[in-house]
């Protein structure tokens, strides 16, 4: 059986961009999230770019349920293998303070970011060590540097970055390679699902140039294509116009960057 791409949070942003530009290099791919209309769109798109074949696996990573959606998935498939996983689903949800935040938004964070991320990577792992393959997962700036507002998304990011590290030493000698990407802002649906409107979501960006989807999968691209002794370890990007968390340039200034 082929050895094919997988990726999580596929129907959208960050997943979706890589999922296209893995299909150029006429991969086989497994693309993952809960809408299966947005997966179903995409695998035309994919097939369109040149992906040798597409299978679309929709389930809920935050829960019991969906994970079983998988391993039944790999038990009906016994011998198909992975060389690339890219852990893109997740979400931020709300910016109160501790105080005020919702713990159902702490679940969601919680569950998606952290132990979906980790139970999907762990169901997949004999399969990636089979390939001597890549595991790429969707870190954040918000996983170095904590801001007011984020403690619980920060803290998401803060374990995927620590689980990155550890999944490198657990693996070593297998050959198997681990990416923590660490965008700053990327303007994808991320916003609008943590504000709960495209329109409060446009204010975060307004007057700036984020980063794109496809400039974050440029980035999971070059690691991936590095030769097999080479392991990107970490990756951060911020767009120019944000110096830090919470230093964005807005006006006149950030225009420059655009007409590059
Ligand atoms: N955008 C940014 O500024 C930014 C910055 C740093 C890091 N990141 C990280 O990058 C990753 C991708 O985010 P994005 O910017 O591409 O956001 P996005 O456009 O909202 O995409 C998130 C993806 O995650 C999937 N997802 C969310 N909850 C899920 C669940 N319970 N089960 C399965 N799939 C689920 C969504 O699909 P469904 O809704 O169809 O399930 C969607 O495909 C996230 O881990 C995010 O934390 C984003």
């Amino acid at each position: 059986m082929a050895t094919y791409s997988f990726i999580t949070g596929a129907s959208s942003g960050i997943g979706y961009a890589v999922a296209l530009k893995l299909a150029e290099q006429k991969r086989s791919l497994i693309i993952s999230a809960r809408r299966q209309n947005k997966l179903l769109d995409l695998k035309k798109q994919c097939l369109k770019n040149g992906a040798r074949e597409v299978i679309c696996l929709p389930f809920d990573i935050q829960t019991a349920k969906g994970l079983k959606t998988l391993t039944d998935f790999l038990n009906k498939n016994k011998t198909l293998k992975i060389d690339i996983l890219v852990n893109s689903a997740g979400l931020a949800k709300g910016t109160e303070l501790v105080s005020k935040s919702n713990i159902a938004d702490w679940e969601a964070m919680l569950n998606t970011n952290v132990k979906g991320l980790f139970y999907t990577t762990r169901v997949l792992l004999d399969r990636i060590i089979a390939t001597s393959g890549h595991i790429v997962n969707l870190g954040s700036v918000a996983g170095r540097l904590v801001y007011e507002g984020g403690a619980v998304y920060c803290a998401t990011k803060f374990a995927v970055r620590a689980f990155s590290e550890g999944l490198r030493m657990d693996l070593k000698g297998t050959g198997v390679r681990v990416s923590n990407i660490e965008p700053g802002m990327v303007n994808t649906e991320f916003s609008k699902v943590r504000l709960g409107s495209q329109q409060k979501a446009d204010l975060i960006y307004d007057d700036m140039l984020p980063l794109s989807a496809t400039d974050i999968a440029e980035s999971i691209l070059w690691c991936v294509n590095q030769p097999p002794h080479v392991n990107i370890q970490e990756v951060v990007i911020y767009p120019t116009d944000q110096a830090s968390v919470g230093q964005v340039v807005r006006g006149v200034k950030s225009l420059k960057h655009k007409k590059k």
